[in-house]
């Protein structure tokens, strides 16, 4: 179906902050489409959204975010299905201190985390620029993490394990959000970047190489302080579906609407020129339609 109704895109929409987001968006009058991996929660969420919007053409597309020839099938199928995107909230995640690569030979934590996000938004700006006012929302880690990113080992070959490994991931999406942000001023799109705060999601138990002490810690102090994914989703939702939030693009935000002020080091031109080169490179074979 094609025409004047809304369009959200999600990622991580089986489960968590993106399950959330998703049906924040259908309550507030998107057709909403999302991705994950999980068939079963994929079902279970296209039956939540059609009973917040029954009648709407809402749709699963299943696809793995750390493989790139599928997260261009993902762009191919929204393309597919819309002219036009209002909305495209990035939330499909993992926290790894363990390098791994993929059939692609790229670094998983890498391309999931942040490839994939580069790719899209590449593949889908032209949709989010058919809408009056496109949103594109990455729910990261907002400028908490420093600048850990090697531009010349981007596929960790030589790096070791640790925090860093998800770390660069999450400063290569700050560089990404301001640097966006600045290829789109003059044009109806907006580009802002979210820390959801501390979430009770699946985050610790989907996460890979913690030592069992610091997952059983972290879920324990998860279950206590952290905030619902209805409510984590309030922010992401605003961003990308409110009137209010027009004007909101270039920027940072944390919990309850709360804007962040944006370190130095993710707003180095340098920095964000260079990743940006290295990522147009890695997604090429990418970018065009079938
Ligand atoms: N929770 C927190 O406290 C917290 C704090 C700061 C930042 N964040 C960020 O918020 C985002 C969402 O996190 P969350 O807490 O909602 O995590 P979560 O509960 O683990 O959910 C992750 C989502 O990503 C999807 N996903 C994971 N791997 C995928 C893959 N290879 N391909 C496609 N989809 C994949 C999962 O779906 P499938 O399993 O169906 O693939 C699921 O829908 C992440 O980017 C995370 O870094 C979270």
């Amino acid at each position: 179906m094609r025409g004047a109704e809304r369009v959200a895109l999600v990622t991580g929409g089986t489960g968590g902050i993106g399950r959330a987001v998703a049906l924040e968006l259908a309550r507030g009058g998107d057709r909403v489409l999302f991705v994950g991996r999980s068939a079963e929660r994929g079902e279970q969420v296209l039956v939540a959204l059609r009973e917040e919007r029954p009648g709407v053409d809402h749709a699963f597309i299943r696809a793995d975010l750390s493989l790139l020839a599928d997260t261009a099938r993902v762009a191919d199928e929204v393309a597919r299905r819309t002219d036009r995107l209002d909305a495209a909230v990035f939330c499909a995640g993992i926290l790894s201190t363990v390098p791994e690569w993929t059939v692609e030979e790229l670094e998983r934590n890498f391309v999931l985390n942040y490839l994939t996000r580069y790719l899209l938004s590449r593949r889908l700006l032209p949709a989010l620029t058919r809408a009056p006012s496109g949103r594109l929302v990455l729910v990261s880690n907002a400028g908490k993490y420093g600048d850990t990113l090697d531009l010349d080992d981007l596929q960790h070959r030589r790096g070791k394990p640790g925090l860093r490994v998800a770390g660069r991931t999450q400063f290569a999406n700050d560089l990404l959000a301001t640097e966006l942000a600045a290829r789109v001023r003059g044009t109806p799109v907006e580009v802002t970047c979210v820390f959801p705060g501390m979430v009770k999601t699946d985050v610790f138990r989907n996460s890979r190489g913690l030592p069992w002490i610091v997952r059983a810690l972290a879920s324990a102090v998860q279950r206590w302080i952290a905030l619902s994914p209805a409510a984590a989703a309030r922010t992401p939702v605003f961003l990308a579906q409110d009137v209010q939030a027009s004007g909101t693009g270039g920027q940072f935000y944390g919990p309850r609407r709360k804007q962040l002020r944006i370190p130095a080091r993710a707003q180095r031109a340098d920095r964000r020129d260079a990743l940006w080169t290295a990522s147009e490179d890695l997604v090429r074979p990418y970018l065009a339609m079938p």
